[in-house]
């Protein structure tokens, strides 16, 4: 047996004994995609977190991902493999106090100025709006989900919008999606200003490259990249998203606008098509510090569990459920 075959029995015979339900987002890596009992994307992973029967969930993410978890199923224990899996997005935006704005990916060129100053906050943009419901997309921390209206993800950010019966709605955090959920929507869409690292990055000379070189290819790119991009794709979608589009398509190759995490998956599930990252280094670092020994360690001690406080956690659920209510 290989280590990691040794270390996949080690795991999944851990988890037969304790219970334990593994739930892996689809940028994860390989091997922890494989030993999980769902991969999927973020609405889907909350729907699955929200339903289990489990005594305890691991969840292979980051840790908006995980804190949703334990909004939803509060009675389990919720375990983040890696305690310091992150998302610089989530970060972006606080109820009070300063943000954090850059410093989670040293060398990332921004190509634009923030709009707000730093120490503007979620408390300061619903004053300059009042009675405007806050839409806060799940890439948050609980606190923030606390102090919002509805949450959202990439895969219903348009319909959570329209379910709302007001002419304006404030966005938050990220300006993309806003951006991409504004084009789509008669309402006026009040955006914060955070970002992506990942999805930003990239440009529609990208996307003019990468069709250069694969012509008969199809673009299909994520709501977190900038507007100039996603007007250059055929499709844009979440990344569940794309693996329903990928397998139902004609077409044979696909440029995939994400971060490359999902190009296992699309491969694995469609081995006559082709993929193509759209840019090679659409990868999260925070997504891929989970390993199999990071799995392997939190279940057998029960360490980083992610527990979010009572008084936060009432709220944020209540923002959670709105979101899950609409269909
Ligand atoms: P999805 O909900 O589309 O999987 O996206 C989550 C995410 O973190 C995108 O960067
Ligand atoms: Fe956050 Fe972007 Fe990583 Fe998704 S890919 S977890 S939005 S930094």
């Amino acid at each position: 047996m290989t280590d990691s075959e040794i270390l996949r029995e080690k795991i999944l015979n851990l988890k037969e004994k304790k219970n334990a339900l593994i739930l892996a987002h689809n940028y994860q890596r390989e091997e922890v995609q494989d030993i999980a009992d769902f991969a999927g994307d973020s609405l889907e992973l909350s729907r699955t977190a929200a339903s289990t029967e489990c005594d305890i969930i691991v969840f292979c993410g980051v840790n908006f991902m995980a804190e949703s978890a334990s909004i939803l199923s509060p009675d389990k224990t919720v375990i983040l493999p890696e305690i310091t899996a992150c998302c610089p997005m989530a970060d972006m935006i606080t109820v009070s106090g300063a943000r954090n704005l850059n410093t989670h990916f040293p060398g990332y060129q921004y190509t634009d100025g923030y709009a707000y100053p730093s120490d503007f906050t979620l408390r300061d943009i619903r004053k300059l709006h009042p009675g405007v419901p806050v839409v806060t997309y799940v890439n948050t921390t609980a606190d923030v989900k606390a102090e919002s209206d509805i949450c959202c993800t990439s895969a219903n950010g348009v319909k959570i919008v329209e379910s709302l019966d007001t002419d304006k709605v404030i966005c938050v955090p990220d300006k993309n999606l806003s951006a991409w959920i504004a084009k789509n929507t008669d309402k006026e869409v009040i955006a914060w200003d955070g970002f992506c690292h990942v999805h930003d990055r990239v440009s529609a000379g990208d996307v003019i490259s990468a069709r250069k070189e694969h012509p008969d290819a199809l673009v299909l790119a994520h709501p977190e990249c900038r507007m100039e991009v996603l007007e250059k794709a055929d499709h844009i979608t979440s990344t569940s998203g794309m693996l329903r589009f990928a397998q139902s398509s004609v077409a044979n190759e696909f440029i995939i606008g994400t971060e490359t995490g999902l190009l296992y998956k699309l491969r694995k599930d469609n081995p006559g098509k082709t993929f193509y990252p759209l840019r090679k280094d659409m990868v999260c670092p925070n997504m891929k510090k989970t390993s199999l020994n990071s799995v392997l360690n939190a279940l057998e001690s029960e360490t980083n569990i992610i527990k979010v406080p009572e008084e936060i956690r009432a709220p944020a659920r209540k923002a959670l459920d709105r979101m899950l209510e609409v269909k």
